[in-house]
């Protein structure tokens, strides 16, 4: 696997595989890497002739009280799982060549509607900031794929929405959650947790597997189902940000006329934010 830190390097490499006539495939990610990842990772090797994966610890996409300087990095060992999992190039470059103006004078790219929901509202600007790298992301590796995981599923479709009106010629594609034996949802952020608050993390799918039974089975109050699932959050000593029952590809609000739904939550466990969904269809 090439490692590669600079711009200016991963520009000329790619200009080769392109001219080779290759396609190429990216997976963004900010390292730290689990078995979510390496699957992203596999899946862009079955679809693709050269793999990137990026690791970058996005600063514009972390507000002023988060985790950025604490978020866990292990590049040695995210080197050797990249390189198992068949990655061709890694590219991991310093703040200085993403940001080199800095970040307080920087053109931002802003997905109106869908980023100012949920995470977006707990998280004011952190979809601007996950649009923006990812744009350069995009811009400088110029993949035919790129390949995300659906945990981040609001994340998910601000990339679709980014890339459809920036006429970026990528096929996006999401790759199912992968989770624990008890549900959990593998996260780089489950590092936080102690063993029992893992055991209690795993209430948070356990809920939203009650709700999207509850929805199939023809419930039709969807903010009551939305109330109670926050009430459970509570009695399971879960503190809730937010639990939505929503339309798949807007993150609107759902109702009963809606067919393809996701339930999107987050919630503290401890001191840790945790978030979660799962899709849901409706038969009409
Ligand atoms: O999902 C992530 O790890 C990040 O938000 C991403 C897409 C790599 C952008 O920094």
């Amino acid at each position: 696997m090439r490692i590669i830190h600079h711009v200016n390097e991963l520009r000329a490499l790619l200009d080769d595989i392109r001219r080779a006539g290759k396609r190429i495939a990216v997976v963004p990610t900010m390292g730290n890497l689990h078995r979510g990842h390496i699957r992203l990772v596999e899946t862009a090797v079955t679809r693709a002739d050269f793999v990137v994966s990026t690791i970058f610890v996005n600063p514009m996409q972390f507000g002023r009280n988060e985790d950025l300087d604490t978020y866990p990095r292990t590049p040695d060992a995210d080197i050797e799982k990249l390189t198992t999992a068949g990655c061709h190039c890694l590219f991991a470059p310093p703040v200085s060549d993403i940001y080199p103006n800095g970040l307080d004078d920087h053109t931002v790219v802003s997905v109106p509607a869908i980023s100012e929901r949920h995470c977006g509202a707990s998280r004011p600007g952190h979809f601007d900031g996950v649009a923006t790298v990812v744009s350069k992301l995009f811009n400088l590796v110029q993949p035919d794929i790129a390949i995300f995981g659906l945990k981040d599923y609001q994340q998910f479709q601000v990339i679709r929405k980014m890339t459809s009106d920036l006429c970026f010629r990528i096929d996006i594609i999401g790759v199912a959650t992968e989770r624990d034996t008890g549900g959990l949802a593998l996260s780089s952020r489950n590092g936080y947790l102690s063993d029992a608050e893992k055991e209690t993390a795993r209430q948070l799918y356990q809920t939203l597997t009650q709700t999207a039974e509850r929805l199939t089975h023809g419930a039709q109050d969807f903010r009551a189902l939305e109330r109670e699932a926050q009430q459970s959050f509570i009695t399971h000593g879960i503190k809730p940000d937010y639990f939505n029952i929503c339309q798949a590809d807007t993150l609107a609000p759902a109702n009963a006329a809606d067919q393809h739904l996701v339930i999107v939550t987050a919630a503290f466990v401890g001191a840790t934010r945790l978030i979660d969904n799962i899709e849901v269809t409706l038969k009409k």
